[in-house]
C-alpha cells in the first residue's frame, strides 16, 4: 500500500488555502456533488451547498484547494473543537483519477491540522468515486471504519411483532435533550460508533449530536411529528428514541434510533422503527433511509428485519495522537 500513497509531486499542481478560493471556482465540483448525493442517497444536499457557498465566500473556512490548468479540482476543509479536527468536506474532481491529488491535499491539511495541535482527527463526509481514499488516509496512521447506508419503502408490509406493554411511545414533545443524551451515551457504550466518533461517549458529546440533528437542520429538516420517545410505563423511566428528519423529497431519514442498555432486546427498537414507519407514511413520504457501522450487528439485524437493504458503502476516518 505504502508504495501506491508514496508522495510523490505532480507537476502544475498547486495547494492553496481556500480562504484563497472564490466560490465560482468550486461551481462546477458543487452541482456534481449535488448530483450525486441525490443518485447514491436521495439526499438533496443543495440547503447545505448553499451553506458553504456563503461560508468560502466570506473566507470563513480552513481548508485547502487544489488547482490543476487554472481550475481548482479538489477541496476539503476542517472544524477544530477544542484538541478534536474534524475533516467535513473532502473532494476531488472525477475528471482527474491520480490518487497524488487527494494524497497532496490530505498532506497539506494534516500539517495545518499538526500546527493546531489537535489529539485526535475524525472525518465526517463522503467522498465520491475515489477507490484510493482508504489507502491514502491510512498510509497517515488512520483508521478505516466502514459504513453501509440502508434504504426501506415505506409502502412495503412489515413483519407484525407482538408489542410488548413494558414501554409506551410518546410524540416528541416529551423529550428532555440531557435525559436523552445520557440514554444514548450509555446505548452506544463500546459500540461501533463510540469508537468511530468520539461525541458518543460522553454525555455532553451526545447532546451536541442531538442538538445538531434538532436544532441546526445537520442532518436534513427536523421531522419531530415522525420522532417518538419510549418510557416505561411503570417507571415513566426513558426506554429509547427515534429521531427522523427530511433529506430529500418524500426520503425520510433516521438520524438517531437508540433503546437504554436495559431495554434492549425486548423489542423497543422494533417498536420505535415500526412507528416511525406508520408515521411517516401518514406524512406522504416515500422511503426511509439511515446510516449504520459495520459491525453493529445488532442494529443490522434490526435493520434486515424491517425491510432495509444496502445502497452505498462508504468509509470514514479516525487518527488517535
Ligand atoms: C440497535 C438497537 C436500537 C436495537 O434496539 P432493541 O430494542 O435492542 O431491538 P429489538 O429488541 O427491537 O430487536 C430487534 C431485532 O434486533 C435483533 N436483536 C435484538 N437483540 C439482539 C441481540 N442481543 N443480538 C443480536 N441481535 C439482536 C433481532 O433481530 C431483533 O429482532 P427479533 O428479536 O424479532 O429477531 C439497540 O440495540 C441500541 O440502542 N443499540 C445502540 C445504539 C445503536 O446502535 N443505534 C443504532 C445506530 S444505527
Amino acid at each position: 500500500m505504502a508504495s501506491f500513497v508514496a508522495e510523490r509531486s505532480l507537476p502544475n499542481l498547486q495547494v492553496v488555502d481556500l480562504g484563497r478560493v472564490r466560490p465560482h471556482e468550486l461551481r462546477s465540483l458543487w452541482d456534481r456533488e449535488v448530483r450525486m448525493w441525490r443518485e447514491k442517497l436521495d439526499w438533496d444536499v443543495g440547503g447545505a451547498i448553499a451553506a458553504l457557498e456563503r461560508a468560502v465566500d466570506r473566507g470563513g473556512l480552513s481548508g485547502k484547494a487544489v488547482r490543476y490548468g487554472g481550475a481548482i479540482v479538489a477541496y476539503a476543509y476542517y472544524v477544530v473543537e477544542g484538541d478534536r479536527g474534524v475533516i467535513s468536506g473532502f473532494v476531488v474532481s472525477p475528471s482527474f483519477r491520480d490518487p497524488q491529488l487527494g494524497i497532496t491535499m490530505l498532506r497539506a491539511m494534516l500539517d495545518d491540522l499538526d500546527r493546531r495541535h489537535v489529539r485526535r482527527i475524525e472525518t465526517q463526509f463522503i467522498c465520491f468515486d475515489a477507490p484510493w481514499l482508504a489507502a491514502c488516509f491510512e498510509e497517515y496512521g488512520f483508521r478505516t471504519h466502514w459504513r453501509d447506508s440502508l434504504r426501506a419503502s415505506l409502502s412495503r408490509p412489515r413483519p407484525e411483532r407482538s408489542a410488548s406493554n413494558q414501554v409506551v411511545l410518546l410524540p416528541w414533545t416529551a423529550w428532555n435533550l440531557s435525559e436523552m443524551a445520557a440514554l444514548m451515551q450509555d446505548a452506544h457504550r463500546d459500540g461501533a460508533d463510540a469508537v468511530m466518533n468520539e461525541l458518543y461517549r460522553t454525555s455532553a458529546g451526545c447532546r451536541a449530536l442531538l442538538n445538531n440533528i434538532v436544532r441546526q437542520s445537520g442532518c436534513g429538516r427536523s421531522l419531530t411529528e415522525a420522532s417518538s420517545v419510549a418510557r416505561e410505563s411503570a417507571s415513566d423511566l426513558p426506554a429509547g428514541f427515534a429521531i427522523v428528519t427530511e433529506i430529500g423529497r418524500r426520503h425520510g431519514h433516521l438520524a438517531q434510533l437508540a433503546v437504554a442498555p436495559m431495554f434492549q432486546g425486548q423489542g423497543v427498537g422494533h417498536r420505535l422503527l415500526a412507528h416511525t414507519f406508520s408515521r411517516l407514511a401518514d406524512l406522504g413520504l416515500d422511503t426511509l433511509s439511515l446510516m449504520v457501522s459495520h459491525g453493529n450487528e445488532r442494529a443490522m439485524a434490526l435493520y434486515r428485519s424491517m425491510g432495509f437493504e444496502p445502497t452505498y458503502r462508504f468509509p470514514v476516518f479516525s487518527r488517535q495522537l
